[in-house]
């Protein structure tokens, strides 16, 4: 199960995000914002950083207008490693050295294009399980 996200700013990519998991017969969750209608998006960073806690989901895709503020908010939950991407091989990385939980992009940043890439390489690659990864994330953690 993917937990999604999003503000106003990210409303407009996440339909795009949508309709690739959909292609792809991938099971999400859409915790809103439902229009683009101002939001605050500290409040969607909460609910898909909970869902992800609680164990409803295994992953996130968080979307606000930069990325920035919601990968900021969701960071605060502990156990969440929230990564804001703005291309593939920071996807593809922050998957194999920092097991991110959760993809956040910028609505006003990527183009659906690139933001399409960007989610099919954060959802399909593994963590590593490299031994010095898993130490430096143990060292996150409080
Ligand atoms: C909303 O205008 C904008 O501030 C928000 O989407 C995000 O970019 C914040 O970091």
């Amino acid at each position: 199960m993917i937990a999604l996200g999003c503000d106003h700013g990210g409303y407009a990519l996440m339909q795009d995000i949508k309709k690739l998991l959909d292609k792809k017969g991938l099971e999400y969750h859409d915790y809103g914002t439902y229009s683009e209608a101002s939001c605050d998006y500290p409040e969607f960073a909460k609910k898909v950083a909970e869902a992800i806690l609680s164990g409803d989901a295994e992953r996130g895709i968080l979307i606000c207008g930069t990325g920035i503020g919601i990968s900021i908010a969701a960071n605060r939950y502990p156990g969440i490693r929230a990564a804001l991407c703005t291309d593939c091989f920071m996807a593809e990385a922050t998957r194999l050295h920092n097991d991110a939980n959760i993809l956040c992009m910028g609505g006003r940043v990527v183009g659906p294009g690139l933001a399409e890439k960007i989610t099919e390489t954060f959802l399909e690659t593994p963590f590593s399980g490299d031994e010095r990864h898993a130490r430096r994330i143990g060292k996150i953690e409080r």
